[in-house]
């Protein structure tokens, strides 16, 4: 099998890292996606047979491992509230061997950038061993996972070369709302958007956040420069994205860094907020807002320093990053970026190998 490859796709170009450079190619990862899966009418359409699968499902299982794992949590949120399906996301080496009661009905999708990992394909063979059905969706045409499978839909961002994933990531999470939106269709759900305009819209919104890198560098300085640790918190979509944001700081900084839901602090972690702690809160969705403000009170009467990330619509003057308005159920496309940027900088600053972290490796193809 063979992966065509444009040299510019595997080289840095003017930037320092590829992860600086995979971080700015999102926007234009996501556009891809919008045109791989548009029909000549312009509408965004999954393959029949998928369609058919996600239709006869009762339950959808999403088993992943890593930022492909908090992909699949975005996902879930995706297709619950779009489509209507049940959905339960697991980490694949947790599923594997503590398997939950499988509903009547269930389809397997697994998410996985390299389509190689060793933990998702034990899941795979397991269900296939059971007579199930599943879908892949890899970012590498021919890997493993996508040839194992029943069905394959790609993601289109390019070869990622840095260890820490970020344009894999989001073109998961476009894959999977285009997934949610046809499934509402084929469902008869009346859809009050316009899906490739509202990932459009998103696309635009990324690029407005990488066109301000200067606030994430300023936020590192201020929240970060001496810190050993950090908490994120946020509450629904927004706590799924705060682990992706810890995940990434961990990753290529090494700060210990914990994605945390905003009301469940008080319930031991706020133990560990001391003067100048650092937190950083995520709201972008209106039914938490009070809740999140109130998170973020409570943390800063413990001496937290707090940098608040919040959304077009119900930000307030004194926050520090306001991202543009988007289709509420598509924020983690755009409330990542500041996240990928403020780990990417905190590396940077600590002299970190950042395309090549300590410990780490790319695909991890053994159990
Ligand atoms: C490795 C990488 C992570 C990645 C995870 C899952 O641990 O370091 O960045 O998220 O594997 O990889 P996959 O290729 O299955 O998405």
């Amino acid at each position: 099998f063979h992966v065509k490859l444009n040299a510019s796709d595997i080289e840095k170009g003017p930037y320092p890292h590829y992860m600086l450079k995979e971080i700015d190619e999102q926007p234009i990862v996501i556009r891809k996606v919008i045109s791989k899966y548009q029909d000549a009418a312009g509408d965004l359409i999954m393959d029949s047979e998928i369609r058919d699968c996600m239709k006869k499902a009762d339950r959808i299982y999403i088993i992943a491992c890593g930022t492909s794992y908090h992909a699949g949590l975005a996902g879930k949120q995706l297709i619950e509230q779009i489509a209507d399906i049940p959905v339960e996301t697991h980490i694949a080496s947790e599923f594997l061997y503590n398997r939950p009661i499988l509903s009547p009905k269930p389809f397997f999708i697994f998410i996985s950038q390299s389509g190689e990992t060793a933990d998702i394909r034990g899941v795979l063979v397991a269900i296939k061993q059971m007579g199930y059905s599943s879908l892949t969706i890899t970012n590498v045409p021919g890997s493993t996972l996508s040839r194992e499978a029943t069905h394959t839909l790609l993601t289109h961002a390019g070869p990622e070369i840095a260890v820490a994933s970020t344009k894999a990531y989001t073109a998961q999470i476009a894959v999977l709302a285009i997934l949610a939106f046809d499934s509402a269709r084929a469902k008869g759900i009346q859809l009050n958007v316009n899906p490739a305009h509202e990932l459009s819209i998103a696309a635009n919104a990324m690029e407005i956040m990488i066109n301000h890198k200067e606030v994430m560098e300023e936020i590192v300085w201020q929240y970060l420069n001496d810190s050993h640790n950090c908490f994120f918190i946020g509450r629904g979509v927004d706590y799924y994205a705060c682990l992706e944001g810890a995940l990434k700081l961990k990753e290529i900084s090494y700060i210990q860094a914990e994605g945390f839901p905003g009301g469940e602090l008080k319930h031991g972690t706020i133990a560990l907020i001391e003067e100048g702690t650092p937190v950083i809160a995520l709201l972008t969705q209106a039914h938490v807002r009070a809740n999140i403000r109130s998170n973020v009170q409570e943390v800063k009467a413990r001496g937290a320093h707090v940098c608040m990330i919040s959304i077009e619509g119900i930000e307030e003057k004194e926050d520090h990053v306001i991202l543009p308005a988007v289709y509420e159920w598509l924020t983690p496309l755009v409330s990542v970026i500041p996240f990928q940027l403020i780990a990417y900088y905190a590396a940077l600053y600590r002299g970190c190998d950042i395309d090549k972290p300590r410990n780490l490796a790319k695909s991890v193809t053994v159990e």
